[in-house]
């Protein structure tokens, strides 16, 4: 499938199908994450696959949204961000959130190119989640995945912002494409 359309046709599923997928898939889609920008090329992301069934209505009730229960696997996305952390001292925290976002738009991509599904679940008790699955205090968890088959296969998808609500040229606030000649231009 072409990139634009991958990129495009992404959307967050939140009823799946009985079907369970092929689990070497999933793994497929958590592998492409090697692949996104890490700030002085430190991976600080870890993922955890989840199939067992109590195990993932821990995790949906941890998350107060029941459809999460409705899904054959969870992925959870947590990070270690010793390294990074060592390395940018207070920025890196910050970095670590935001090659985390990379990592996981390289996950839902390849989710979509698979023809599976999921929702980015960022709504959860932490403490709740690691005591589940036994993650360490020091960890972040970024965000859970309920993967499986879209049940509904709906073709609409959330209305998008405009681009022109979101451009601007030359200097913040300015939507014209031409140098503002003067302060009053913009
Ligand atoms: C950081 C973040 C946290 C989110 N948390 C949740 C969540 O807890 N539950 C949920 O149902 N959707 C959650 N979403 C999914 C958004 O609601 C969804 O991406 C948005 O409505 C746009 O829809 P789309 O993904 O179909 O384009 C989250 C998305 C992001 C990026």
């Amino acid at each position: 499938m072409h990139l634009g359309t991958v990129i495009q046709e992404r959307k967050s599923v939140r009823k799946f199908s009985k079907k369970k997928p092929d689990w070497r898939d999933i793994i497929e889609c958590i592998d492409v994450t090697r692949f996104a920008p890490m700030a002085g090329n430190n991976f600080s992301l870890k993922f955890i696959i989840v199939d067992d069934p109590k195990t993932i209505q821990k995790l949906a009730d941890a998350s107060q949204q029941d459809f999460i229960a409705t899904a054959p696997y969870v992925v959870i996305a947590c990070t270690d961000s010793t390294r990074t952390v060592n390395a940018y001292k207070e920025r890196g925290e910050m970095y670590c959130r935001q090659q985390a976002g990379a990592a996981i738009q390289n996950f839902l991509l390849r989710i979509e190119e698979k023809n599976l599904s999921t929702c980015w679940i960022g709504h959860f008790v932490d403490s709740l989640v690691k005591e589940a699955l036994k993650i360490p205090a020091k960890i972040h968890v970024e965000a859970l995945f309920p993967v499986g088959f879209d049940a509904e296969n709906k073709k609409t998808r959330p209305l998008k912002i405009d681009l022109d609500n979101i451009l601007y040229f030359h200097k913040y606030g300015n939507k014209r494409m031409t140098q503002p000649k003067n302060e009053m231009d913009v």
